[in-house]
Formats: C-alpha cells, structure tokens, sequence
C-alpha cells in the first residue's frame, strides 16, 4: 500500500510531488509528507492537505520525495506519516518491513530513538547507521538486512542524490525534459517522461541529478532498456460530476460495451485453452463477486468443473497439482498482494494463468501467462463499480469462448443480446425508486442482502458496496441458508433487501422473503418479474433474460450506496480506511 513520489530536475520540486501524489491517492489517503531539499512536511489527511505549505516550500528546492499513506504499523498520525527521518536522511516507504523490530531492538542499543510506531523508522535510522557519506552504499547495506516487501526512495540532505530500491513492491523511474521522475505507477509520471525503467526486484537506482544508473543488490552497474511511455493516460476529472464515483456508475454500460467490443477478434488464443481439465477463478474484494460470476456461467454452460477462490485463502498446504488447470485472476488494479501471491502459487503447481486487468502495465501482467483486458477506463473511486460491470462482461465472452470450442451452442455474446444488455444497465442506473429506498437506508444501522444462485453474488456486491462507503453493517446470505442462524437476528423494521432474478429459483426466494417478512423484516425487492408479488416494497428491474441478470441489478446498488454515502456527507471516492489498490498481504 501507499504511494511514493520523487522528483530530481530542474525545476521546483512541489509541483511535481503534489501531482504525482494527488495520482496515486489509489494506494492510500491517511496521511501524507514530502521532503524538498530536506525539509519535511507531514500531515494527517488526505494529499490536498498540503496545500497548505507555505510557498517557500512550494517554490523552492529542485529535488524531493512523497508519499501518500495507507497505515499498516501505527494509525494513521502526524508521527507515523512519511518521510521518516534520521539525521541527514529521509525516507519514503511501501510495503512492510517483516524484520522491523529486531532492526529496532539492535539500533536502540546503539542509541537510535524511536518516535514513531512505523516499520519504516527502522529501515531509515538503518540506512542512517550506515551512511558514511555514500547514500547508495548505505541504502544498499541496509537494503541486506531487511526482510519483507519494500520500494523505498532515499535522499540526504547534504547531497542533490536520491536512492531507489525495489523489492516485492512497484517502483519505477523515468526521465523527461524537466528531470528524473521516481513512482510507484507509471500512470503517476507518464506524461512527464520520454523514458521509463520499471525497476525488478533487487535493484536499486541512483539519480545523480539528471544522471539515472541502475546497480544490483551486489552494487553491480546493470544496463535496463527503457520502456515504451504511453502519453495517452486519462485525466483525473470528474467531468462534471460531484464525484469519480457517480462519474463511473455512470459509465457502466460503457465499461461493458468497450470491453465486449475490445473482445471480438481472436482475443484468446484457442490453443492456450487447449487440454483444460477445470478452472480457478482468483480475486479479491469486488473482483472476487466477478470470479463467482464466471464461475456460476461456466457451470450452466460448459460444464466443466469450476471454482471461485478468494486469493487470500488460497494458500499452502491447500493446493494441489494444477497442470490441467487454468487460473483467471481478476484484478481491477493486477497489483493486489494476494491476488499475486496466489498466482505465484498457481504458476508453482504448475496451472496455465490468465491474468484480466483494467490497468495496463501492472505486476499482474507481467506475470500472467496470457493478459486480457478489461476497457473500463481508469476507476478512481475506491469502491470499484464501473470495472466490476467490465469483469461481468469479460466472464460473458470467456464464457462464450469456452463453448465455441466444445462446440456447445451458446449466444451470450450475440449482438441483439448485447445492445439490449446495454440499454438495461443505463436504465437500471436511472431508475427513480433508488432515491426512496436511499432516504429508508438512511435511518437503519442495519441491512441484510439475500439471494440464491446468482442473485447472491449481486447480493453480496451491494451489501459491499453499501458497507464500504456508508458505514452502514450490511451482510449478504445466500437466502436458503438464513435459516441457520442469521434468522435470529430479523426483527420487527430489520431492513432487508432481497433480489429475485433467477427464474428457476422463483417459488424458494418467495418463500424467504415470506419466512423474513413473517419476523417484521422491512423487505424491498428487486426483480424484473412484475407477476412477483411478495407484499412489500418492489423495485422493478428492466427486463431480460435471468443469466444478464447480475449486470442490471447491480446498478441501481450502486447508486443506493452512493446516495447514502452523500445523503451522510461521506466522501465515497475516498472511505475510511479503504484504498483503491491493496498492496499488502
Ligand atoms: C480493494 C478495492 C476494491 C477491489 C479490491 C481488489 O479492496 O477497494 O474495489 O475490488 O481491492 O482489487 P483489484 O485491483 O485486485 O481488483
């Protein structure tokens, strides 16, 4: 997690810190510091917080670092926010430092003083124990002891130089006409450099005023060929919008149009899928609810055996031989940590992989034995809605792929179908009863989601989104399974909000609407049957067929949590707590 940023050139530092900063905001927003030609500022908050700097700051010092916090090691503070400092050194840090505490117990003998609760403190008085003068030399002997996932960037005061490593977490270096740029994303500096270096694991970059080397762990010179820099990255604007998270519900029937229409060729090569005897389908968070999605698809219309995983549970000693298997990870970011460490899992006992990403250039493409994208766009709100829809969709065409070549007849993907599709997500999104159902949510500090089949994967999406960006306790159940236990705790007004899509699952969801209903539940449902009459609040969804389902649904959820997140006077692009790329385990 969190987001580091440098800057060594010709003009003055700030600007540049603060606009890759504002840019990576994804990866954490607690707290957030800089450090121009020595001077540290920090605060608790969010990145525009450093507005706030007095222009002294703003305008002077040609070389700096950033950083935008996620706190693992102490809450998010004033103290625990970057950079750390020790004497004339200053570092910014992501991922976690395993080994922190033995650094600290040895260093504190040798008469370092800890101030912060931070895993990153001890990396800098480390670097700082060793510097005689030589920052490279220090960050290198430091980088031999410590454990863990690290990209830190180091500057001294004393010197116009900073030190880069990279190890398990992103960094990447570029060069443009007004200096050396450093970052945790490309998107962060693109537009601002001619060349980049994506740094690998092991190796570190000294950027000697306009000067970039490379050097491994060894202090060996390295020769990196730059990477290709694609200008056209999006702007971050909210065109209009209030906020990026009404901006990009809005645009989910786009997200699925682009990425469908982005499918249409070849995309995936027919031999890679040759010989497949089952498929794992990987993820986390939202990206997981899309997993179930292909999961439940393949099941009705390939059957062949086919699983969900939440990456963090995949693990060792759960594992197997996966030589017949192929692994699709979906990942809005393909920088999750557990998401890659399943991978690195699935690639051990030895299962083809396939990787579909929104970002492009990410940890998870790299590894990936095949990529396929989703053409979302950039997702900036936290609480991913429009690249959830793309994860849909992708799941339509793999589906469709899959029974192309088993030759089984299927037109998920037809076009008719498709342009319906469309219209319905758009006007799902449009639908004025949301509103009323918004003003209701608002007074509860409770909600259960129920649906069976794939009703419960769009149940368990909205209760996400609603928790996730209003505070509110929600739960999702598959409706069946209610009754063993969770029942207990329906009571009179208890909100529930039920989802009837799946045809063949019609009698048994009325029946736990009744069973909830019977102990007081305050049920609203969302169905396209408008023959479905369960005594409450209904909100009907526009109409087609069962298995679409899941992609119209969703929508108006979506906005349900969005509206109640502002009717609170929530930021909903940014939740307590939550980051939009989780790079920790
Ligand atoms: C975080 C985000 C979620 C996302 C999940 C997985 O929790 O807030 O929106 O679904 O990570 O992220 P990924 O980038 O792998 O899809």
């Amino acid at each position: 997690m969190c987001g580091i940023i440098g800057y060594c050139g010709n003009s003055a530092a700030f600007k540049f810190l603060y606009e890759g900063l504002k840019r990576l905001e994804y990866r954490g927003y607690d707290s957030v510091g800089i450090c121009i030609d020595g001077k540290v500022v920090k605060m608790k908050g969010h990145v525009d917080q450093l507005n706030k700097c007095d222009s002294k700051i703003k305008n002077s010092g040609n070389f700096g670092i950033g950083h935008t916090r996620w706190a693992t090691h102490g809450a998010p503070s004033y103290i625990n926010a970057h950079p750390h400092t020790s004497g004339y050194i200053n570092i910014v840090h992501n991922g976690i430092i395993e080994n922190y505490k033995e650094i600290k117990e040895v260093l504190t003998k040798k008469g370092y003083s800890f101030i912060s609760q931070t895993d990153t403190e001890a990396a800098a008085h480390l670097i700082n124990y060793y510097y005689k003068d030589d920052l490279k030399e220090a960050v290198l002997k430091a980088c031999k002891e410590l454990k863990g996932s690290y990209a830190i960037v180091a500057m001294c005061e004393k010197k116009n130089q900073l030190v880069a490593v990279r190890n398990e977490s992103p960094l990447i270096v570029g060069r443009g006409k007004e200096g050396v740029h450093l970052a945790s994303d490309i998107s962060a500096i693109a537009d601002k450099c001619d060349e980049l270096f994506v740094l690998d694991n092991g190796e570190f970059a000294l950027i000697n005023g306009a000067e970039i080397s490379f050097f491994d762990i060894f202090d060996k010179p390295i020769i990196k060929q730059a990477e290709t820099v694609d200008k056209d990255y999006e702007s971050v604007s909210k065109e209009g919008y209030d906020t990026f998270m009404e901006k990009e519900i809005n645009e989910g029937a786009k997200s699925v149009k682009n990425t469908l229409e982005g499918y249409r060729d070849k995309y995936l090569p027919p031999k890679f899928l040759e010989g497949i005897k089952s498929i794992y389908f990987c993820a986390c968070g939202t990206a997981y609810h899309a997993c179930c999605y292909g999961k439940k698809l393949i099941e009705r219309y390939v059957k062949i055996p086919c699983f969900s995983l939440i990456a963090s549970e995949f693990k060792e000693p759960y594992t197997t031989d996966y030589s017949q298997s192929l692994f699709v990870f979906i990942s809005q970011s393909g920088e999750t940590a557990d998401t890659l460490a399943a991978h690195t899992l699935a690639k051990k006992y030895g299962a083809k992989t396939l990787a579909v990403t929104n970002v492009s250039k990410s940890s998870l493409e790299d590894v990936a034995d095949i990529v396929i994208k989703t053409r979302a766009g950039r997702e900036y709100a936290v609480a991913s809605t429009k690249a959830y829809l793309a994860q849909l969709g992708f799941c339509l065409y793999f589906t469709q792929v899959l029974c192309g070549l088993n030759n089984i007849p299927c037109d998920l993907t037809a076009e008719e179908n498709l342009n319906k599709l469309y219209k319905a997500i758009d006007a799902a999104g449009k639908m004025s009863q949301t509103q009323s159902l918004a003003q209701i949510m608002l007074n509860n500090e409770h909600a259960y989601f129920l649906g069976r089949g794939m009703d419960f994967i769009t149940a368990s999406e909205a209760s996400l989104k609603l928790k996730e960006i209003t505070y509110i306790h929600s739960e999702a159940y598959p409706a069946g399974e209610l009754k063993h236990g969770t029942l207990a705790l329906i009571e009179k007004d208890t909100k529930v909000i039920a989802f009837l899509t799946q045809s063949e699952l019609k009698e048994k969801m009325i029946g736990n609407i009744s069973e909830v209903k019977a102990r007081g539940a305050f049920v609203t449902l969302f169905t396209q049957f408008d023959n479905v009459d369960c005594g409450c609040d209904k909100i009907l969804l526009p109409d087609l067929p069962d298995v679409y389902m899941p992609l119209i649904a969703i929508v108006p959820c979506q906005q349900l949590a969005f509206l109640v997140s502002v009717a609170k006077g929530l930021d909903c692009d940014k939740p307590r707590n939550l980051a939009k790329s989780v790079t920790v385990q």
